[in-house]
């Protein structure tokens, strides 16, 4: 691989895969974290995004999706969403194709899809009773969680778990496989 690939991350929240993330490809010779936007001024990976010493933005709505805000993107090679919970638009799917990757916090195809995001996909995992969860890495097209997947990984739920010591697994999972899958999948197609 002899050119350098540009990461964005976007997410909406806490930002600790992004920071997972970003630590990983801290010394990589190829790949590196450019820039962290979030749709939230107020969201804690911003903090992260300082620590860092990596550029961070806030977007709206509506700069989202007018096509403009590709101009934001124009050094990016791969989109990482890592807890982003707005559905992508297609003209940023279409100028990104096979190049945005998402992580879900389940074992798609169960508990994805609108409304299935955060507390409440552990949520609905541990009241239907199964006995396993994990986490899905996958590509992102126009239709929420329905992508080709790249990896997935599992966990096992015991009788006592409940939505917070499930989060706990799971990100546990994330911080494991989220940076390998990304620099794996981009590494077999440069
Ligand atoms: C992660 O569990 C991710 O899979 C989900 O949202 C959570 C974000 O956590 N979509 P963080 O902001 O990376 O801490």
């Amino acid at each position: 691989m002899n050119k350098n690939i540009n990461l964005a991350i976007l997410a909406s929240g806490s930002g600790s895969n992004a920071e997972n993330i970003a630590k990983y490809f801290e010394t990589h010779p190829h790949i590196q974290v450019k820039e962290i936007l979030s749709n939230k001024a107020n969201a804690f990976v911003h903090e992260r995004a300082k620590q860092l010493d990596i550029p961070s933005f806030t977007f709206s709505k509506n700069e989202f999706q007018d096509t403009s805000f590709i101009k934001r993107l124009e050094d990016i090679d791969y989109i990482i969403l890592a807890g982003f919970l707005w559905l992508i638009p297609k003209y940023l799917v279409k100028a990104f194709p096979n190049r945005i990757i998402n992580i879900h916090p389940a074992l798609l195809p169960n508990f994805g899809g609108k409304g299935m995001y955060g507390e409440n996909v552990h949520k609905a995992v541990i009241e239907s009773g199964i006995k396993e969860s994990g986490i899905t890495i996958h590509l992102v097209n126009e239709e929420y969680d329905k992508g080709e997947v790249l990896h997935q990984a599992k966990c096992e739920i015991i009788g006592d778990d409940t939505a917070e010591s499930l989060v706990k697994k799971i990100h546990v999972l994330e911080f494991e496989h989220f940076p390998r899958v990304i620099e794996e999948y981009i590494q077999s197609r440069n």
